[in-house]
């Protein structure tokens, strides 16, 4: 008979119960974590460590942080859900509270990064078929190669990774993919009249931290303008500060016409996602024509007013454009320059990248971070070859160098 234990089952106990009972859709590294707090995650056997993977830039705030947890517990004591069939006194407030935040008219709410992008998808659809005078029914996104923007159907629609889409066909049309950073083949694609949005990370995160031209940005967002098209950034992953800025596209000095947020909007402790635009595009939707039930619901609605009043009171922005100037002068000079092992390191802020040397087999950047791991500081390869560097931006100088020491040590004797 199955008895349900209260005692800490050891690491590989777990391991083997998710790989017996769950689906096999993801390769995490051999860690089991149990608790965390600011930079740092403890396994099941108590040992401690540096994260920097961050859950994909959703824990910007750093884990557990005392003011969200305390703004979620309140709130869950005193109204968790209600859907939108009816008003709750916190949407309203959040809603004027992220919109003087990030410049914007109207905010959407949805949960998950990925209804994010969907939303903004639509909106653009029903903006190209109103606003543009696009026929019905044929209006067209141009996204780029290597986007990552989730898993759904309509999102793997438009990846350019094999892994992502085989065998889960047939795919959404009105999608064109242009190259990455190839502003003339963007300007050959935006020639079409059909043509609604151009959805864009700024900088692409799961791609392994792919940064564009400095120009290409804002000259992407010059041209959409010239053809009357809408320009969808998807900041999940480099927005609320990670890069640096509050946004990435604030290096730029231009406001996309779609912002979409999810991941550190609610500091990690809750899915929460927001589709941000003007009153011209999002009055295009009426009621019931898009929605979800736990959209904007008040647990959600409290938990990212204190994320976003965390990243302004403790000027996350500055600590993250800081700490990233160490980090990669560090890589750069005591690893790209030292060992043939490491090629190159780029990102801006705290989202980072070294790009391993890979051997024939192709497994020695996932190495490297078992290794890292056996060492105190957890990090995942994406792409093979690609480690991704992306800690908390709580994160101080001192545990910066402490944390570099760990890496080219790693790397160096590896
Ligand atoms: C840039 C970007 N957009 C969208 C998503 C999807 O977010 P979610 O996993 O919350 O659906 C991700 C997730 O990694 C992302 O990095």
């Amino acid at each position: 008979m199955m008895t349900h234990s209260s005692t800490v089952r050891p690491s590989q106990e777990l391991i083997e119960m998710e790989n017996r009972y769950g689906a096999h859709n993801y390769h995490p590294l051999p860690v089991v974590l149990s608790r965390g707090q600011g930079v740092h995650v403890w396994d099941v056997e108590g040992k401690q460590y540096y994260d920097f993977l961050s859950a994909y830039s959703a824990v910007n705030q750093g884990h557990c942080h005392p003011r969200i947890i305390q703004a979620l517990i309140k709130q869950a004591y005193q109204l968790t859900l209600t859907s939108r069939a009816f008003y709750n006194d916190v949407l309203g407030r959040y809603e004027q509270y992220i919109t003087e935040y990030f410049g914007y008219d109207r905010v959407l709410p949805m949960n998950t990064g990925v209804e994010g992008g969907e939303t903004a998808i639509k909106l653009a659809r029903r903006w190209g078929y109103e606003m543009k005078g696009i026929p019905i029914n044929q209006a067209k996104i141009i996204f780029v190669t290597g986007n990552f923007w989730g898993r759904t159907l309509a999102a793997i629609s438009s990846s350019s990774d094999p892994k992502s889409t085989g065998g889960f066909g047939p795919y959404m049309p009105g999608y064109v993919l242009v190259p990455y950073n190839d502003l003339s083949a963007l300007e050959e694609a935006l020639q079409d009249p059909h043509v609604a949005g151009f959805m864009v990370e700024p900088i692409q995160g799961e791609a392994g931290v792919v940064v564009p031209d400095p120009d290409y940005l804002p000259r992407a967002y010059e041209l959409c303008r010239t053809h009357h098209v809408l320009f969808i950034a998807d900041e999940i992953q480099t927005g609320i500060a990670r890069t640096g800025r509050l946004l990435c596209c604030d290096y730029h000095n231009f406001k996309p016409d779609i912002l979409v947020l999810g991941k550190a909007l609610s500091g990690g402790v809750y899915p929460v996602s927001a589709v941000l635009a003007r009153d011209e595009i999002m009055l295009l939707i009426r009621p019931g024509e898009h929605g979800s039930t736990y959209g904007g619901n008040p647990l959600a609605c409290a938990v990212a007013m204190e994320a976003l009043e965390v990243v302004k009171e403790e000027r996350l922005a500055d600590n993250a454009w800081k700490l990233g100037m160490i980090f990669r002068e560090r890589m750069q000079h005591n690893l790209v320059e030292k060992t043939d092992l490491v090629t190159l390191v780029r990102g801006k802020g705290l989202l980072n990248a070294v790009v391993i040397n890979e051997d024939a087999e192709g497994d020695t950047a996932w190495n490297i971070c078992l290794k890292m791991a056996d060492n105190g500081l957890l990090a995942k390869p994406t792409h093979g070859n690609i480690i991704r560097f992306a800690p908390p931006l709580v994160m101080t100088e001192a545990q910066m160098h402490e944390c570099c020491d760990i890496i080219e040590e790693t790397i160096l004797h590896f």
